[in-house]
């Protein structure tokens, strides 16, 4: 579009009238269509297809930059290359910015982002999550330090929004640059297949740095992030499926804080559930699918998994029982045993600061034989990053359950939502192991002298395992000490889980008055 001043020529009724127009097509035919050859949607589009219809009501629709440099003084878009607004999904209300690849690459100019915090600032006013549907060339090259600095006004947002309303980033095309702190600081990525990269520096500094040659979709794609880095937690097949998740994710959350989520009717039927009593196999070694005990448990079909391909040790997500949206936090043994190491603690860390933050009650399905030894792990930082679940753990004050399905062994027990953490019921099936370690492990350890003397040794050892396995490898030791509430059929885990549930529904609980904790980042 020509320099707006031209338009004073123009009556008012032919203004109006082509900026509606020109607004709607972005920055013109031939980039729309340059963007569907790519396989990408528009920003319109996008927030078409994820608002309820007819729910959406566009502000800052005739926003200009204010630039005069490298010719910006003669190409003016209407809406400057980002699409904000408010609306409803599913009946409820949402916030949403929806970058517009087709002006000027959705690059972030100072106005840019000024409509962006617009709508943060009403989101954090009114209690409504945010989302954001990214798709930029990042920071507005030929505007400079303004630029940066509206990048730094949204990051500021973004972390004053961080538990009051829920944040969720969809990334729908490049993602790069300090621009990746904006989504990094929501509560949720969410990326598309194939068309969406996120990078803190791109391939061609990459080569000059290091000499690696990396494409853009090895070094930040989807799967790149979600199997690899975790930065992303949902590697989407395409653009609507993105939007899709999207909104099946709001689903399980309230619109801010204050609230708690929406429930989904439910009626008391019979709850037993057989099928969880032959799940765990006869041998303590061998590895079973601890997303069979989730589907088990829940209303039918209602899990939904987050990080799916990141730390498969541990099985994180969003799932529905008795109607009531709760957070799943499950060891997984048919991965690495289900033991805990770096990755998986800070994805659980996370997810479960998620949940406390935003009042969904937390079920921890516990089987886990420790942290992983090893010097790539300590040398990391096992320590630290296990020591992030630990704290989540401490201080979430959301309704918490634990499930000992077997294993419960050494510093694990006690990070995997024990009594002692402020859990607030704690049962176990009849095959849990509650112990400082394995039978053999400790056998090895505390008979060594016996066993080493012994006519034969190994007959000695076997003994002293089973006898350390009878008295140590059960829930009844704990349950004597009261550290387990219950011991429970498996069958019976989800009736049990419902009522319980029900009976913290009105859990109170407060931290200590402080400024605020020091997580051990
Ligand atoms: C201004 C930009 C732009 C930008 C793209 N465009 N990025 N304009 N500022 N950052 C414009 C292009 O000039 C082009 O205009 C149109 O958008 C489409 O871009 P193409 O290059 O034709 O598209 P494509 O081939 O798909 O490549 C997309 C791209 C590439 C990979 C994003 O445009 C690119 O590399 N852009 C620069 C990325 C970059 O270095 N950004 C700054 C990063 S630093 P015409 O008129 O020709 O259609 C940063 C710091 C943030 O963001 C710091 C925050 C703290």
């Amino acid at each position: 579009m020509s320099d707006p001043h031209a338009e004073a020529q123009l009556s008012k009724t032919e203004i109006l009238a082509r900026k509606n127009a020109e607004a709607l097509l972005g920055g013109g035919q031939a980039r729309i269509e340059a963007q569907h050859k790519k396989g990408k949607l528009t920003a319109r589009e996008r927030v078409d297809l994820l608002m309820d219809e007819g729910s959406f009501e566009e502000i800052g629709k005739f926003v200009m930059h204010r630039s005069k440099d490298f010719g910006l003084d003669k190409e003016y878009y209407l809406g400057d290359g980002v699409v904000t607004g408010y609306g409803t999904v599913n009946g409820r209300l949402v916030y949403v910015f929806s970058q517009d690849f087709t002006v000027f690459g959705g690059s972030l100019s100072e106005t840019h982002a000024e409509k962006i915090v617009k709508i943060m600032d009403l989101a954090m006013k009114n209690g409504a999550p945010v989302i954001g549907l990214n798709d930029s060339g990042g920071a507005r090259i030929q505007e400079g330090v303004v630029s940066l600095g509206g990048y730094a006004d949204i990051f500021y947002k973004n972390t004053l929004a961080s538990g009051v309303v829920p944040q969720l980033s969809a990334i729908m095309g490049p993602c790069a640059g300090g621009a990746v702190y904006s989504p990094a600081i929501t509560d949720f990525i969410l990326m598309v297949e194939d068309t969406s990269y996120m990078f803190v520096t791109g391939p061609n500094v990459v080569k000059t740095v290091t000499h690696e040659n990396v494409t853009s979709e090895e070094l930040g794609g989807a799967s790149t992030h979600s199997a690899k880095s975790g930065v992303t937690h949902f590697s989407c097949a395409n653009e609507v499926s993105c939007i899709n998740h999207l909104k099946q994710l709001l689903s399980y959350m309230p619109q801010n804080c204050e609230e708690t989520a929406p429930a989904l009717p439910y009626e008391a039927a019979d709850e037993s559930r057989p099928v969880l009593d032959t799940i765990i196999p006869e041998n303590p070694n061998q590895p079973y699918d601890i997303r069979e005990v989730i589907e088990g448990i829940i209303d039918a079909s209602s899990f939904l998994e987050v990080h799916q391909n990141f730390a498969e040790n541990i099985v994180v997500g969003f799932a529905r029982l008795g109607g009531r949206s709760i957070g799943i936090v499950g060891n997984q043994p048919s991965v690495l045993a289900g033991v805990l190491d770096i990755n998986a603690s800070t994805k659980a860390a996370r997810f479960v600061r998620f949940c406390d933050s935003f009042n969904i009650p937390l079920l921890v399905l516990e089987d886990v034989p420790g942290f992983l030894p090893g010097t790539d792990q300590e040398w990391r930082g096992i320590i630290t990053n296990g020591a992030k679940l630990l704290y989540a753990f401490c201080e979430a004050t959301v309704p918490r359950i634990t499930v000992i399905t077997r294993k419960a062994y050494g510093g694990a027990y006690d990070v995997m939502n024990s009594k002692h953490i402020g859990a607030d019921m704690n049962y176990a099936w009849p095959t849990a192991e509650i112990a400082v370690m394995g039978a053999k492990g400790a056998a090895e350890i505390i008979f060594k002298r016996e066993i080493a003397q012994a006519e034969n040794p190994e007959a000695k050892l076997q003994e002293k395992v089973d006898e350390y396995q009878q008295k140590f490898a059960t829930p009844y030791r704990a349950a004597h000490r009261g550290f387990v509430d219950e011991v429970i059929l498996p069958s019976q885990t989800r009736q049990k889980l419902i009522r319980a549930f029900k009976m913290l529904e009105n859990k109170v609980d407060t931290l200590p008055r402080k400024k605020h904790g020091n997580i051990p980042l």
